[in-house]
C-alpha cells in the first residue's frame, strides 16, 4: 500500500515506518518538526535501505496539503502528528485544540476530496479516565478526560465514528474506514539504536526521565507519590516496546484492507508495573542504579491502568512480543548510543 504517515519523524513514526517499509509498504512522511528533526526520517532510510519521499509541512496548512495529495496517490493514511504533553495542554488548551483538531479536520477534508477515505488514528488510553475496569477492554466505558490533550483524542474519535456513521446512513459506496487504536504507555527503541524517544527538555514521562538519570544528565528520579493502592504504592501501568505498537499499525491495516467500517483497538501488553518494578527492572536489565527520591502525586494521575489487549489478538492477530527487559534495555541503549538525541 501507499501510505501517508503524518507525524513520522516523532517516536511512534518513525519506528512505524521502519515496520512499514520492511513489510513492503511504501511510505511518505509529512511533519511539520515541531517537535522532532529530519535527521529522525534519515535514520529510518538507514535502517530500511529505503529512500523516503518526505514533506516539511504543517496539517493546517491545507495548500501544502494538496499539494501532498496532488503528488501522491495514497490508500490509506496513519495519523500519528499532534501534541501530546499533558501538561502543557492544561496551559495551552487552544494551542491544542487548533493543532491536534484543527490539524485533523483539514486532513480529513483533503483526504477524501481525493478519495482517500482510509485512516489509522493514534488515540491514547487516558480517554477511558480514571477506567471503570481493570484490565481495560474497548467496551469499557469512555470516562471524563481530565485534560485538554486527552479531551483531544476523544473528540477525535467521535468526529472520525462521526464521518463514518454519515457515510453509512447515506448510502456512501465508499465510506470511511477508520482504525482508531489507543496505545497505552510506549517505551522502548529500535534494536539498532539509531532511533528512539528525543524528548525536548525535562521530559514528562517516566522511561525517558530514567534513562537521562541513567546518564547523569538528571540527579534522580522524583516518583509520584508511593500511597496508592498497589502492591507497592507506586502507580501501575503497562509499558508496551515502540516496535511493537509499530507492527499493531501494520496488523490494523489488514483490516483497512477488510473494510472495516469503525473498529477500535487497545494495544497494550496486558500486564502492569509499578514505578518501582520499571527502576528495578531498568537497573537490572542494564547494570546501572538509579537515585530516586519519593515525591507529592502528581495532579491528575490514577493508581492503574492496564489493558486487556485481547480484542487486537483475535481480531488482529497481534500481541507484544517484547517484555519489560527488552524495554528496559532498548531505552537505554538508545540513550546512550545518543546522549544529545537526534
Ligand atoms: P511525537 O511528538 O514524537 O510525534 C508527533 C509528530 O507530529 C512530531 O514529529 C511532530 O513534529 C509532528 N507534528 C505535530 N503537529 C504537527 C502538525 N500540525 N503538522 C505536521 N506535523 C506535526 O509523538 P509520539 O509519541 O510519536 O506520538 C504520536 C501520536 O501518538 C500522537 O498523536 C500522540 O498523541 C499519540 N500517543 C502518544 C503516546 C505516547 O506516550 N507517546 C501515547 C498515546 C498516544
Ligand atoms: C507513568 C508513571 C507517573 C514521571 C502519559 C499520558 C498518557 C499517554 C502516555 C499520550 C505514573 C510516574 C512519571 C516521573 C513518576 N500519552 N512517574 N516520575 O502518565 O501513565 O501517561 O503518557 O497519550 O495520556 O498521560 O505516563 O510516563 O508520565 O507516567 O513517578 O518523573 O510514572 O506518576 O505513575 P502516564 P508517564
Amino acid at each position: 500500500m501507499k501510505i501517508l504517515v503524518t507525524g513520522g519523524a516523532g517516536y511512534i513514526g518513525s519506528h512505524t515506518a521502519v515496520e512499514l517499509i520492511n513489510a513492503g509498504h511504501e511510505v511518505v512522511i509529512v511533519d511539520n518538526f515541531s517537535n522532532s528533526k529530519p535527521e529522525a526520517v534519515r535514520r529510518v532510510e538507514k535502517i530500511t535501505n529505503a529512500e523516503i519521499r518526505l514533506y516539511e509541512a504543517d496539517l493546517r496548512d491545507r495548500t501544502a496539503l494538496e499539494q501532498i495529495f496532488a503528488d501522491n496517490l495514497f490508500d490509506c493514511c496513519i495519523h500519528f502528528a499532534g501534541m501530546k504533553a499533558v501538561g502543557e495542554s492544561v496551559s495551552k488548551p487552544w494551542e491544542y485544540y487548533d493543532n491536534n483538531i484543527g490539524g485533523t479536520m483539514v486532513l480529513l477534508d483533503v483526504m477524501r476530496k481525493n478519495g482517500c477515505k482510509n485512516i489509522i488514528f493514534s488515540s491514547s488510553a487516558t480517554v477511558y479516565g480514571s477506567p471503570a475496569e481493570i484490565p481495560i477492554t474497548e467496551n469499557c466505558p469512555k470516562g471524563k478526560c481530565t485534560n485538554p490533550y486527552g479531551r483531544t483524542k476523544s473528540m477525535l474519535e467521535e468526529i472520525l465514528t462521526d464521518l463514518h456513521t454519515a457515510d453509512v446512513k447515506n448510502g456512501d459506496k465508499n465510506p470511511w474506514n477508520i482504525v482508531l487504536l489507543r496505545y497505552f504507555n510506549p517505551v522502548g527503541a529500535h534494536k539498532s539504536g539509531l532511533i528512539g524517544e528525543d524528548p525536548k527538555g525535562i521530559p514528562n514521562n517516566l522511561m525517558p526521565f530514567i534513562t537521562q538519570v541513567a546518564a547523569g544528565k538528571l540527579g534522580f528520579l522524583t516518583i509520584f507519590g508511593n500511597d496508592y493502592d498497589t502492591h507497592d504504592g507506586t502507580g501501575v501501568r503497562d509499558y508496551i516496546h515502540v516496535v511493537d505498537l509499530a507492527k499493531g499499525h501494520l496488523k490494523a491495516l489488514s483490516a483497512i484492507e477488510k473494510k472495516c467500517g469503525v473498529v477500535i483497538y487497545n494495544l497494550g501488553t496486558g500486564r502492569g508495573y509499578s514505578v518501582l518494578d520499571i527502576v528495578r527492572a531498568f537497573e537490572e536489565a542494564n547494570g546501572l542504579k538509579i537515585p530516586y527520591k519519593i515525591g507529592p502525586r502528581r495532579p491528575g494521575d490514577i493508581a492503574v491502568c492496564y489493558s486487556s489487549p485481547e480484542k487486537a489478538g483475535k481480531e488482529l492477530g497481534w500481541a507484544a512480543e517484547n517484555g519489560i527487559v527488552e524495554m528496559c534495555r532498548d531505552s537505554w541503549n538508545w540513550q546512550k548510543n545518543n546522549p544529545n538525541g537526534y
